[in-house]
């Protein structure tokens, strides 16, 4: 099936288009991972897809047309997103960022499957956020947005900010949250390395346009052409 269907997508900042009308799908249990340097229009797409910006064309969810739908809506029928720069609430214990993620007092529940994918997290539940170390801060993002049990989740560059042995962790972190869970990723990532292992799709995104796009196998040309810009 298809969790993700994306139809000659535009998006603006006023009369500004930054998204040149971008069309793509993603199966379940796919992950996507657009390339792009930046100012690439990347976090636009992501915020397009939660419905934060003003668009043109088509968005479905699971089949679902989910053009008009507030941010809300798109949550609750599966949508979550790990914002670039993580967005934690900096005075709140790392528990208590989780449990801003849930919804319908599933809290407990899901705190308990996050701590189990994260165990170090669990460690450090009480620990005010902003004491904690950029790695874990990132952990705290992800675990956030899988307490909603969301079958997509949208990732605003997950490496940005962080040391590549800290790259290296979370890369890990998302290939163990992969092979357990049933889970579908879209990827914004200026990191090249972040995205090529975990990727089985991957696009280019130039000034909101594809100019390259590729599955896993020409991965490498994708690459190299990253490195062209
Ligand atoms: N709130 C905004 N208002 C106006 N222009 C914006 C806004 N946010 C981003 N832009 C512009 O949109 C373009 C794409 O930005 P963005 O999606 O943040 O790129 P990326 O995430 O790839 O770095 C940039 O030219 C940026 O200046
Ligand atoms: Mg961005």
């Amino acid at each position: 099936m298809k969790i993700l269907e994306v139809e000659n997508l535009k998006a603006y900042y006023d009369k500004a288009r930054i998204l040149q009308g971008l069309s793509f799908e993603i199966e379940e249990g796919e992950t996507f991972t657009i390339l792009g340097p930046n100012g690439a229009g990347k976090t636009t797409l992501i915020k397009s897809i939660c419905g934060l910006v003003t668009t043109e064309g088509t968005i479905r969810f699971k089949g679902e047309d989910i053009t008009a739908l507030k941010t809300h809506e798109r949550i609750k029928r599966g949508i979550a997103i790990c914002p670039e720069g993580r967005k934690l609430f900096p005075n709140m214990t790392v528990e208590d960022n989780l449990l801003m993620g849930s919804i319908e007092g599933n809290g407990e529940e899901r705190l308990e499957m996050v701590y189990n994918l994260f165990p170090r997290l669990r460690e450090r539940r009480m620990h005010i956020a902003k004491k904690a170390s950029g790695g874990e801060q990132q952990m705290v993002a992800i675990g956030r947005a899988l307490m909603s049990s969301p079958s997509l989740l949208l990732f605003d560059e997950p490496s940005m900010g962080l040391a590549p042995i800290l790259v290296e962790k979370i890369k890990d972190s998302l290939i163990k949250m992969k092979s357990e869970m049933d889970i579908s990723i879209l990827m914004v990532e200026q990191n090249v390395k972040m995205a090529m292992e975990l990727a089985d799709k991957v696009a280019v995104l130039v000034k909101g346009k594809f100019v390259k796009e590729g599955d896993r196998s020409s991965i490498g040309e994708v690459e190299k052409l990253y490195f062209e810009i």
